[in-house]
């Protein structure tokens, strides 16, 4: 059978995931290589990508993983001259690293701040600068960027450089798009809500819930109309119809996976 993504190469950055269950970009790394896509699986921790790649491999996909801070120019260059020498070409470029460090500005220090844009702005602007044109040499493909409910409405939580820098995601990507519309090149975002991913565990307990993991579980579930919060697959299958043909006149916008707490009042 030709899967939706037969033959075309991705690059997924942060493709591992920060504890067991399904990342946003290790599910969206499987779910592509299920369609037939060859993934160039990167991340700044190798053991996680290593994980990322046998899930692939077992199931008769191919992936290539790279090591890289995408935070870092250098990285970034090495990175897309890696999958450019593995695979000839990049159909699929899926910016799915970021994070958040709670705090206002007048409590949030400097640095964490800068590390806040870069961590989850920079390396954006950075893989779609050395990514670009290389798709544009190729007059065809499709960028999407990992922004979150948070770019635009207020999470509950004083997250602000984590907000600020997904609102500006948003348009960024449209920006991008509009540029680059008449040369076969798309780019979209996604705006994942609550998920239930493993940084749940790994970071957000700790940050708001004093560690108690059940609490902030229950805490999100109960925010969410559904009643139940998504995982990674639910933001793989979004990334999946829109680095697909099915998408081919869809761009400059945003898919929305928040089990409808963004429309919901109060919020
Ligand atoms: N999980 C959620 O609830 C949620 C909600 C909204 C938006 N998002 C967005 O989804 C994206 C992925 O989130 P997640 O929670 O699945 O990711 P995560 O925290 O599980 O991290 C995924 C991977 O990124 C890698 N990584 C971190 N810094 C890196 C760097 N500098 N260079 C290369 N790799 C790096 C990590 O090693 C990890 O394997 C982020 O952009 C996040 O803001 C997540």
């Amino acid at each position: 059978m030709i899967g939706r993504l037969q033959d075309r190469v991705a690059i997924i950055t942060g493709a591992g995931s920060v504890g067991p269950g399904w990342g946003n970009g290790k599910a969206t790394a499987v779910r592509f290589a299920e369609e037939g896509s060859k993934i160039f699986a990167t991340d700044i921790n190798p053991e996680a990508a290593a994980e990322t790649k046998k899930l692939i491999t077992d199931a008769g996909g191919t992936c290539v993983t790279h090591t890289a801070d995408i935070t870092k120019t250098e990285d970034v260059k090495a990175l897309v001259g890696a999958c450019m020498d593995e695979f000839g070409r990049i159909d699929i470029l899926h910016n799915n690293v970021g994070g958040s460090m709670p705090g206002g500005p007048a409590d949030m220090p400097e640095d964490v701040w800068q590390g806040q844009i870069d961590h989850n702005l920079t390396h954006i602007y950075l893989m779609c600068r050395y990514v670009l044109p290389i798709m544009e040499e190729q007059g065809k493909g499709v960028i999407i960027n990992m922004s979150s409910t948070s770019g635009i409405r207020y999470s509950g939580h004083p997250h602000t450089a984590y907000a600020a820098t997904k609102a500006a995601i948003i348009q960024f990507s449209r920006s991008v798009a509009i540029q680059y519309a008449k040369k076969g090149i798309r780019c979209n975002s996604i705006l994942p809500g609550l998920m239930h991913t493993p940084m749940v565990e790994a970071r957000l307990a700790g940050h708001r819930a004093g560690g108690d993991v059940d609490k902030i579980v229950a805490d999100r579930n109960a925010a969410i109309p559904m009643g139940w919060a998504g995982d990674g697959r639910d933001t793989a299958n979004a990334a999946l119809f829109l680095a697909s043909d099915e998408a081919r006149f869809i761009t400059a916008t945003e898919i929305i996976v928040d089990g409808g707490r963004s429309a919901a009042s109060p919020y």
